[in-house]
């Protein structure tokens, strides 16, 4: 095989209704639907070069070689694209985040996105959307959120015989249908202690587990209806709910997994007193402690300013609806 070089651009995403505990661990299969919004404020940018020289894959993460966790993830991840494209030449890959790397938002989904997009490239694959889909899902479940463009939703598909095929997101609204802002309060920028991929193997240890499922399926169906009908004080509670249920299940967990810290909890707070003054402003959290807020475009600034002005509050990201994988001429290396 011929040398060959990819880069491509892809957006993190925040997910309205969220994708927590698999079916299937190593297809990373998910029990229930998600739904969320790209960050065009959020992006990985990711070069892949296949070269017959090398021996083993190289891969480099802002400026430093990536810790021993992160490679294997890209190696497994480089692997599969080469069962793909049948090819066992071993690649360079170098990464970076065009968002601040030590304000704990590093994204699993931006960066499995990107590199699936420039993996599959560079090893001479043309996939479409859908396959990509399929195979950002493999590296992190929520990449593959970030391979459509704007508002996307991701089907479990738990109800068919070939589910790997079956269990792809796919575009719901595009990101210039609706001015939605997603202002993101920085409490802490220490990495997790708790990854995702541990708290989604024992997500089913919660007693409450079951009941979250049950209930799940109404909630997402209101969620997507007032999300197309760009209404979000239809949508802004169910939202604070789901994140809320998500965290109980983390904390319910054995071990139990507490992600909020004294920070999280005030700015969720403010926000409650906000929306009580008349501003409308819902919030939604990760498996981490910041909070994304979201609101219109119309009040973003005012709500980054009171976000700024709270003294748990280190840094402030205003993002709105970001485009989906694509590839870029600008190469890393
Ligand atoms: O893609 P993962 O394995 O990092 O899981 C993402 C989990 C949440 O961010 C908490 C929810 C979601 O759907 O994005």
């Amino acid at each position: 095989m011929q040398t060959r070089k990819a880069t491509a651009v892809s957006c993190s995403n925040i997910a309205f209704i969220k994708y927590w505990g698999n079916y299937d661990a190593r297809l990373r299969l998910p029990l229930n639907d998600s739904i969320s919004m790209n960050l065009d404020a959020l992006r990985t940018e990711t070069t892949v070069e296949f070269d017959d020289a090398l021996e083993n894959d190289e891969i480099v993460i802002g400026e430093q070689s990536a810790d021993e966790r992160t490679e294997r993830r890209v190696v497994e991840q480089l692997n599969r694209i080469r069962a793909e494209a049948k090819i066992d030449t071993k690649a360079r890959v170098h990464s970076r985040n065009n968002f601040p790397s030590a304000v704990g938002l590093a994204s699993s989904a931006s960066a499995f996105a990107a590199l699936t997009l420039a993996g599959t490239r560079a090893a001479g694959l043309e996939l479409g959307e859908r396959a990509l889909s399929i195979l950002a899902r493999q590296g992190s479940g929520s990449a593959a959120r970030s391979i459509p463009a704007g508002f996307v939703e991701w089907l479990a598909a738990t109800n068919v015989t070939s589910i790997s095929s079956q269990s792809y997101a796919h575009q719901v609204m595009p990101p210039d249908a609706w001015d939605l802002c997603d202002v993101i309060a920085i409490v802490s920028s220490e990495a997790k202690k708790v990854g995702s991929n541990e708290g989604h193997s024992i997500a089913h240890t919660s007693p409450f587990f079951g009941e979250r499922l049950s209930r799940l399926p109404n909630r997402y169906h209101r969620v997507r209806r007032e999300l197309l009908a760009k209404n979000l004080k239809g949508m802004g509670p169910d939202v604070e709910t789901e994140a809320i249920e998500l965290h109980a299940i983390a904390m319910t967990s054995r071990p139990p997994i507490f992600y909020w810290l004294p920070g999280t909890i005030r700015v969720m707070d403010a926000v409650r007193q906000w929306r009580g003054a008349g501003l409308s402003a819902y919030y939604t959290l990760d498996a981490g402690p910041n909070v994304h807020i979201l609101v219109e475009g119309k009040d973003s600034a005012e709500v980054a300013k009171r976000v700024r002005e709270l003294a748990d509050v280190q840094d402030v990201i205003i993002s709105g609806p970001g485009e989906g994988a694509r590839l870029s001429e600008e190469h890393l290396f």
